[in-house]
C-alpha cells in the first residue's frame, strides 16, 4: 500500500460473559462427548451470554475498554463499525445502538457482514478511511452472541459456538506502522456451505420457518473446513506478499479460532512454527467476527505481542469469505505483563 499514511490500534477491549458452557454440559444436552469434541475441534469450553444481554452489551463494554485503553473520548470518534452474524435486529445497525449509548455525537456508524470475517473487513475500511483521510479515529468492533442464533438440538453445530467482543480504536500512524497490506476475499458460490437461511427477505421469519429451525445456524463441516484449510495460507501468503514481508520475519499469527485443526494445518501447510500461532479456541469456541479480535486482546495482554513485532491476523467464514492483513505491532503490553 502507498498511503500517505496508515493506521495503527492505538486502544483495545475486550467482553467475554461470564456464564461458560462446558463439554460435560453438552453431554448432557446432545448426543456427544468430551473426548469427541476435543479431539475434532480443540474446543473445551465457550461463554453464553445470559438471558436478556444482546451484542451491542457485549460490544458496549469492549469499545468502553477500548476507548480508555486509547485514552479517546467517545466524543472525538469519526466512524464506528460493528462486525457482527448477530446484530441485536435487523435495523437500525448495532454500530448506531452503540454510537448512542457511548455519547459519540460526531461519528457516523454502520455494520460489517462478512460472518466471521467481519472485523477484519470492518479493520480495511476503518484502515481506508484513515488513509484518504476521511476519518481519525474509528472504532471497530467484533461482536457477537451466537448462542442466539444456535440450534442446542444440532450436535454438529452447538459444539462450536460461543458469545463475545472485542473492540480496537484505530488512528493515524506514519505508514510502515500498524496496518502494512489487506487481503479481502469472498466465494459467494459456497453461501449456503454456511447461512442462516430464513429471517431475511428470502425466507421472512414465519412460524413454519421457526418450525424448521430456519432461523439458526446450518453448516456442511465438512466443506467448510476443506475451504479453510485451503484458504487460511493463501491468505497469509497474500498479506505477507502485499507488505513485502517473508513469513520467516512474522513474529505471530493471529489466525479464526475455529477449529485447533484448522490452524495445526495451516501452521503445517506454510512451515510455520506452530509456537507463532496464538490460540484460544480451547476456552472460547468459535466466537465469529469477535474471534480475532478477542485473540489479539489476549496475545496482547499476556505480553505476546511487542512493539516492532511483525503479525499477520487472518479470518475466514461465511460468505463465503476470508480476509488477512499484516501488521507492525506498535503498542506496549499493559502493565504487569510479560
Ligand atoms: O467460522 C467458520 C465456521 N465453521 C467452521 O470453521 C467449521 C469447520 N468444520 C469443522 O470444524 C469440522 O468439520 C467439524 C468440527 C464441524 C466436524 O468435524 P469432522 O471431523 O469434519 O466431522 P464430520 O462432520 O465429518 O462428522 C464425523 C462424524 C459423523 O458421524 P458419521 O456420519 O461418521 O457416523 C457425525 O455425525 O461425527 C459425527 N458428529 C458427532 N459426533 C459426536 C458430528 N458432530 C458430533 C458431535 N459429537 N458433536
Amino acid at each position: 500500500m502507498s498511503a500517505v499514511r496508515g493506521s495503527t490500534i492505538t486502544g483495545l477491549g475486550r467482553a467475554v460473559p461470564a456464564g461458560v458452557l462446558t463439554n460435560a454440559d453438552l453431554e448432557r444436552m446432545v448426543e456427544t462427548t468430551d473426548e469427541w469434541i476435543i479431539t475434532r475441534t480443540g474446543i473445551q469450553e465457550r461463554r453464553i451470554a445470559p438471558a436478556g444481554v444482546a451484542t451491542s452489551d457485549l460490544a458496549f463494554e469492549a469499545a468502553r475498554q477500548a476507548l480508555a485503553d486509547a485514552q479517546v473520548p467517545a466524543a472525538d470518534l469519526d466512524l464506528i463499525i460493528v462486525g457482527t452474524a448477530t446484530p441485536d435486529m435487523i435495523f437500525p445497525a448495532t454500530a448506531c445502538l452503540l454510537q448512542d449509548r457511548l455519547g459519540a455525537p460526531r461519528a457516523g456508524a454502520f455494520d460489517a457482514s462478512a460472518a466471521c470475517t467481519s472485523w477484519v473487513y470492518a479493520c480495511a475500511m476503518a484502515h481506508g478511511y484513515i488513509a484518504a483521510g476521511l476519518a481519525e479515529t474509528v472504532l471497530v468492533v467484533g461482536a457477537e452472541t451466537l448462542s442466539r442464533i444456535t440450534d442446542f438440538r444440532d450436535r454438529a453445530t452447538c459444539i462450536l459456538f460461543g458469545d463475545s467482543a472485542a473492540a480496537a480504536v484505530l488512528q493515524p500512524a506514519p505508514p510502515g506502522q500498524g496496518f502494512l497490506s489487506f487481503v479481502l476475499g469472498s466465494d459467494g458460490s459456497g453461501g449456503s456451505l454456511l447461512s442462516v437461511p430464513a429471517g431475511g427477505s428470502r425466507a421472512p421469519a414465519s412460524f413454519e420457518t421457526v418450525e424448521r429451525g430456519q432461523h439458526f445456524i446450518q453448516m456442511n463441516g465438512r466443506e467448510v473446513y476443506k475451504f479453510a484449510v485451503r484458504m487460511i495460507p493463501r491468505a497469509i501468503q497474500a498479506a505477507a506478499d502485499r507488505a513485502g514481508i517473508a513469513l520467516e520475519e512474522v513474529d505471530f499469527f493471529i489466525p479464526h479460532q475455529a477449529n485447533i485443526r484448522i490452524i495445526d494445518a495451516a501452521a503445517h501447510r506454510l512451515g510455520q512454527p506452530r509456537e507463532k500461532f496464538f490460540v484460544n479456541v480451547e476456552r472460547y469456541g468459535n466466537t465469529s467476527s469477535a474471534s480475532v479480535p478477542v485473540a489479539l486482546y489476549e496475545a496482547w495482554t499476556e505480553g505476546r505481542l511487542a512493539p516492532g513485532d511483525l503479525g499477520i491476523l487472518v479470518a475466514f467464514g461465511g460468505g463465503l469469505t476470508w480476509g488477512a492483513c499484516a501488521v507492525r505491532w506498535t503498542k506496549a503490553s499493559p502493565e504487569g505483563t510479560a
